[in-house]
């Protein structure tokens, strides 16, 4: 399908937008509540997207060939579910239903976080598909969960992509859709600059707890953990038996950990004045496995749970919470320009000139070439 009409609903930053323009469409409506977004998006598009779905008349949105939207995901009412899984008012998938319901456009494709399948006990996934079937749509027989690093973009990001096709439009009873092969090799330094500006490295402090874990993790190679190491257990003998059974295992490795490893474990708490450290550092994942040896070879993120130390194949997935992975030979984190480059954005997309909202807006978004990859396979059903 060429030249085509393309609505944008929850729009962002245009994920979804690029993607369309980029297989021939043109959009003709784009809606988001959040200001920065809308200005980001009316910057690089010329659109205003400044509308809140749920006030806007679906007879005041022009005609459209594809409907398009990462709506967010909230459970459906008990009342609901009790008239047989059709009401679905009070949520944005109501607006998006009642949308497709007067527009009928030819094809839809949503977006949304994998764990919209398990919500609500699976409920609310069975709502969605079942009010989509019942407008009249073709979908795929199973879910599509996919993440860009299965077409060589350095992030895994699984979501769920939800593709329906007008009832006239194909014979067939379920989309087929295929998933990428899945072994594309990728490298997190595929994407990133060699020279960036001095502010996205790391702090002082940040340098000396990962240069005190790194010492640690040198020293005590022990079958590279498989648990995560907590300081505030190394030297107590206090009673944990009414921990989950989950905790008691943890407890018990760090503790053992301490006991055969004392002297070097005491000088380094030491050396490096662990217990000072915020107590979310005196928490060490390493997730990285035997092949990568020290922390700076790692991507390094710092959790609310402690520091953790994977390997530089792909990054976690961008998140709208701020939590910036480091890379750890720079000593410096993701600039938004790389990130951006991780949901596939082109190099000339004028980002959010506040980092902070950049790289919440890049988080919110979605991969476009993922997004590519799918809508060619609906567009040929
Ligand atoms: C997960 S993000 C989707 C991002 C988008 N796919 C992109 O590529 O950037 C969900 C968006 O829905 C917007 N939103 C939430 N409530 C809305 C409403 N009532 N009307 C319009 N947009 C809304 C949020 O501001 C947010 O930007």
């Amino acid at each position: 399908m060429t030249n085509f009409k393309f609505i944008d609903l929850f729009a962002g930053i245009g994920g979804f937008h690029q993607a369309m323009r980029s297989l021939g469409g043109e959009c003709v409506f784009a809606s988001d509540i959040d200001e920065n977004a809308i200005n980001v998006y009316k910057n690089n598009y010329g659109i205003d997207a400044r509308h809140d779905i749920t006030k806007v008349d679906a007879k005041d949105i022009p005609a459209h060939d594809v409907l398009c939207g990462g709506f967010p995901c909230q459970a459906f009412s008990n009342a609901g579910k009790k008239k047989g899984f059709d009401d679905v008012r009070g949520t944005l998938f109501f607006d998006v239903k009642r949308i497709i319901e007067y527009h009928k456009p030819k094809y839809i494709f949503l977006e949304n976080v994998k764990h919209l399948v398990k919500h609500d006990n699976g409920n609310t996934w069975k709502v969605i598909k079942q009010n989509l079937v019942d407008l009249g749509y073709v979908l795929t027989k199973e879910e599509i969960i996919s993440s860009p690093h299965e077409i060589g973009v350095p992030q895994n990001r699984p979501r769920i992509y939800i593709m329906g096709v007008r009832k006239d439009l194909t014979d067939k009873e379920y989309l087929e859709i295929k998933k990428p092969s899945g072994d594309a090799k990728t490298s997190i330094y595929d994407v990133l600059d060699e020279k960036v500006d001095e502010k996205y490295n790391i702090s002082e402090y940040e340098n000396k707890i990962l240069t005190a874990w790194n010492e640690f993790k040198i020293n005590i190679n022990k079958d590279v953990y498989g648990f995560p190491v907590w300081v505030e257990e190394f030297g107590k003998d206090y009673d944990y038996s009414s921990f989950p059974d989950w905790k008691q295992e943890y407890v018990k490795k760090n503790r053992q950990l301490y006991l055969d490893n004392k002297t070097f474990i005491d000088s380094w708490m030491k050396k490096h004045d662990v217990q000072d450290f915020k107590l979310r550092d005196k928490k060490f994942e390493w997730q990285a496995g035997a092949e990568y040896k020290t922390v700076w070879d790692t991507a390094i993120q710092l959790r609310q749970s402690g520091i953790r130390c994977k390997k530089t194949d792909y990054f976690p997935a961008l998140v709208a919470i701020v939590q910036t992975p480091i890379i750890g030979r720079y000593r410096r984190r993701l600039t938004p320009r790389e990130a951006a480059r991780l949901q596939s954005f082109p190099e000339d997309f004028i980002l959010d000139s506040v980092d902070q909202h950049a790289y919440k807006q890049l988080g919110n978004s979605l991969n476009i070439e993922l997004i590519k990859f799918y809508a060619k396979q609906m567009f040929n059903q």
